[in-house]
């Protein structure tokens, strides 16, 4: 079986990280037809273009995307962030992104815990505007899309994912004491949903005390699922207490499969150290290893795993630790 991936290296590191994500696939015996596409913040700057429907009507053939990470810092915000990469979550209905966070320090239990967080909706969905822009009466605006649709779906397949998983724990994390419409929505989908899932143990925590006890005891959450923002924030900070951003992986995905899924590190381009062969492909290699189990490749998204997990907090060059993951996975 040979899998078409469609690549967008993207910016930055993007370009360094995503060549050793693909070395590693191949290594672990799955077969990849790769398309590159030269999108992101670099290419906009050389010729205006973000992202073009052609191009977004032929990725929808594709088996899935991988992307390394966009941005540029002379290009204004938004521009790559919501033409490119939201657009792509948006259209593809990438509604789930999956992050992942598993922490095994040398002393201690460690952490394992999955954010599911909604990936159309929220203040991500574009609501909002100016008045009077550029005047001291000036208003922005920006609200915060919940549909009855988008929350249950998303919370139903957190629910089914904490089913699948030994613990069966799922934390709804929401601001539900402030935020009292969009709030009480999740809050009481969450229960109709629970009732469903009578396997599954459920909890609530407000995002800042969660902040804390992402910090504090993080080894109590198994599942955790939250809106759109939340969801960004949370797994900063997860990545933050779970050896650092170069480990955060994650999948767009289409749980649906009305389209090819999408993923990509949690971190972004890093022009500060882009070009010197220095970031840490682990956090691509890990987003290769979601893409192989959605495309039905467990047993080698396993092993990759297993040979990152081997590799460990390893320093050294990019290249060096792509190279080190191959030779854990072909020992
Ligand atoms: C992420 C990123 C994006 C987001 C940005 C680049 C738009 O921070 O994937 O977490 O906010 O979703
Ligand atoms: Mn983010």
């Amino acid at each position: 079986m040979t899998y078409r991936i469609a690549v967008i290296p993207g910016d930055g590191i993007g370009h360094e990280v995503v060549p050793e994500a693909l070395k590693v696939v191949q290594a672990a015996g799955v077969d990849l037809d790769t398309e590159d596409f030269d999108l992101g913040g670099a290419r906009y700057l050389r010729d205006g273009l973000v992202l073009d429907d052609d191009t977004l009507d032929r990725w929808r053939s594709f088996d899935a995307l991988l992307l390394g990470a966009v941005g540029t810092p002379d290009v204004p915000p938004g521009v790559i962030e919501r033409g490119l990469l939201l657009r792509m979550r948006f259209e593809l209905d990438l509604y789930i992104n999956q992050r992942p966070f598993t922490y095994r320090p040398a002393e201690g239990d460690g952490h394992d815990f999955v954010v599911i967080r909604e990936n159309t909706e929220g203040t991500y969905a574009g609501e909002g505007g100016f008045l009077r822009k550029g005047t001291p009466h000036e208003i922005a605006t920006q609200g915060s899309v919940n549909t009855r649709f988008g929350v249950e779906r998303c919370l139903r397949y957190a629910f089914a994912l904490a089913a699948s998983r030994p613990r069966k724990h799922l934390t709804l994390v929401h601001k539900t004491n402030v935020l009292t419409f969009a709030g009480d929505l999740w809050q009481r989908t969450f229960s109709e949903v629970a009732a469903e899932f009578p396997d599954v143990t459920t909890d609530y925590h407000h995002v800042d005390a969660a902040c804390i006890y992402f910090v504090t005891s993080p080894e109590r959450y198994d599942v955790i699922v939250t809106d759109n923002l939340f969801g960004d924030i949370l797994t900063d900070l997860g990545g933050a207490v779970s050896g650092g951003i170069g480990f955060a992986s994650s999948g767009n995905l289409n749980p649906d499969r009305t389209g090819p899924s999408m993923f990509e590190p949690v971190h972004g381009s890093a022009p500060d150290i882009a070009g010197q062969n220095k970031a840490n492909p682990i956090a691509a290699i890990l987003s290769a290893a979601l893409m192989l189990d959605f495309l039905g490749e467990p047993e080698a998204a396993q092993r990759v795993r297993a040979a990152c997990d081997a590799v460990g907090e390893r320093s050294g060059s990019t290249t060096d630790i792509g190279d080190a993951v191959v030779a854990a996975l072909t020992d």
